[in-house]
């Protein structure tokens, strides 16, 4: 059991990385990916089809809370309602939290969710949450840990500055660490290097970079899915991060 989280501002490139993480972990073992993004395309890049998302059972829930059954809890209710909201596949099991349309807070969602995460993720071999911008579950603690947490940034001294203010956040909520690691992602020439002052002063002691690939600018024209090659430089980026994940399987 080995869960990866990421996080980092819209447009960085969370899903591109999560998405082909996913790929090359279903290959080795059993995955759960969550799509924690309100938009969430996490789903759209590895070409699953969505079935529900946690988002439309809480807004079922509060439209008619007479729904949960006689004799049942209501964890127990949605918990079972999160599994019928899962999307499945051979070897990708996918949860998409979604977004509410009606008003109200996620609270006693996000509380379901916590436990329906300890019960679901011993389950499988890998976890990979991909998380939103906000972080708005984060803050909440619905991931309890995270074997390895990647911060995605662009190659800008601002956006690693949130990277390392995202990370500071998951430290604070009390999520469970094992490596942080931070990704600066479209690097063109030798930015990363140049950002290297910057990844120190957020406090990230490992970096990788990953580089911009127009690989994945020319499939975005004519596709949502996505499947980077391994002989690309993204792919063998990617491939460089599997490396250390997989390590980290005890
Ligand atoms: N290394 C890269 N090279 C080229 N395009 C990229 C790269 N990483 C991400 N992109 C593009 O950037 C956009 C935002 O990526 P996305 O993964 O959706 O970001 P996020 O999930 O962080 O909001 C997408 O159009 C994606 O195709
Ligand atoms: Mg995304």
């Amino acid at each position: 059991m080995v869960i990866i989280a990421l996080a980092g501002k819209g447009g960085v490139g969370k899903s591109t990385i999560a998405s082909q993480v996913v790929r090359k972990l279903a290959v080795r073992g059993s995955v759960l990916a969550v799509d924690a993004d309100p938009n969430s395309n996490l789903c759209d890049k590895l070409g699953i089809e969505k079935k529900g998302t946690i988002g439309e059972l809480r807004d079922e829930i509060i439209a008619d809370p007479g729904k949960v059954p006689v004799g049942l809890s209501k964890q127990q209710y949605v918990y079972d309602q999160i599994q019928r909201a899962m999307t499945e596949t051979e070897s990708v099991d996918l949860l998409v939290m979604g977004r509410p349309e009606g008003e109200g807070c996620y609270c006693f969602i996000n509380s379901a969710l916590k436990e329906c995460f300890v019960k679901l993720i011993p389950n499988y071999d890998f976890t990979v949450v991909d998380n939103e911008a906000g972080m708005e579950h984060m803050s909440r603690k619905v991931l309890p840990q995270a074997d390895v947490f990647l911060f995605v940034s662009d190659p800008t001294v601002t956006g690693i500055k949130t990277a390392g203010r995202l990370s500071e956040l998951a430290e604070e909520v009390g999520i469970e660490i094992g490596r942080k690691i931070l990704i600066v992602n479209n690097v063109i020439g030798g930015l990363a290097e140049r950002l290297s002052d910057a990844a120190a002063e957020a406090g990230f002691s490992e970096t990788m970079a990953f580089p911009r690939d127009l690989f994945i600018t020319e499939s975005a024209v004519e596709s949502e899915v996505l499947d980077v090659p391994d002989d690309t430089p993204f792919g063998e980026s990617i491939n460089k991060l599997l490396a250390l994940i997989v390590r980290e399987v005890p």
